[in-house]
């Protein structure tokens, strides 16, 4: 079995993590063995880094570094070694959350993002010039004013939660942006329907290309 990486994205309230589970239930169903990790995170040192980057005010450059550095570190402990024995991987926020969090969101230099995502996905199981990427990237696309309804009062809200509705505009904008300059690698799924109506198109994205 060849290995598989999807990752999941979009901006907070969008709903992923449900679907995410069932993916990895229809996975283990079809026989496959499933890695379940999540970024910022997935390793004990990127997990600390996660919680200085959800909760410590820091410039966006800062939020960006320790965001790749918690990326590296899960990339090769966990990513790549579930790659290499067949696995599928199935990661909650990758690298395109970077460029709409901290590129979109904070503004901050794209070129810079992409000099980043080239040294910390440079990894030795995929030949120089390529790049470690998703297989398949789904992507809830919500508007940012439901999204902001639906998190209303959910729970107390991490350092993003609480950003106006203007920043997740951005972040929603640049998710748009990549998805432009990769359309093959991504499956856009409309979130603002009824939760099974939105696996319903999850379930059939994948299959459709033949991973499921
Ligand atoms: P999220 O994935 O939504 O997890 P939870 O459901 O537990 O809140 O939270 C991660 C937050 O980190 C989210 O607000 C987006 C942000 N983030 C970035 O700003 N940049 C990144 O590169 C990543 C991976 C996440």
């Amino acid at each position: 079995m060849k290995g598989l990486f999807l990752t999941f994205e979009g901006i907070d309230g969008a709903g992923k993590s449900t679907h995410i589970e069932a993916l990895a239930a229809a996975f283990r169903a079809a026989g496959r063995a499933v890695t379940l990790t999540r970024e910022p995170g997935g390793t004990p040192l990127a997990e600390k880094l996660r919680t200085l980057a959800l909760n410590d005010a820091m410039d966006a450059l800062t939020e960006a570094l320790l965001m790749f550095a918690a990326r590296r570190d899960h990339l090769l402990q966990v990513i790549e070694p579930a790659l290499a024995r067949g696995e599928v991987v199935l990661c909650d926020r990758f690298t395109d959350a970077t460029f709409a969090y901290q590129g979109g969101g904070r503004g901050f230099d794209l070129a810079v993002l992409a000099q980043l995502e080239r040294w910390v996905q440079t990894v030795p199981a995929v030949p120089v010039p390529g790049l470690r990427q998703p297989d398949l990237t789904v992507w809830f696309d919500l508007a940012p004013a439901v999204a902001a309804q639906r998190l209303a009062g959910a729970r107390v809200p991490d350092k993003f939660e609480s950003q106006p509705q203007a920043f997740f505009a951005q972040v929603a904008d640049a998710y748009a942006a990549r998805m432009k300059a990769d359309p093959r690698r991504f499956l856009r799924v409309a979130a603002d329907r009824p939760r099974e109506q939105v696996w319903r198109d999850v379930e059939a994205g994948v299959r459709a290309r033949g991973f499921l």
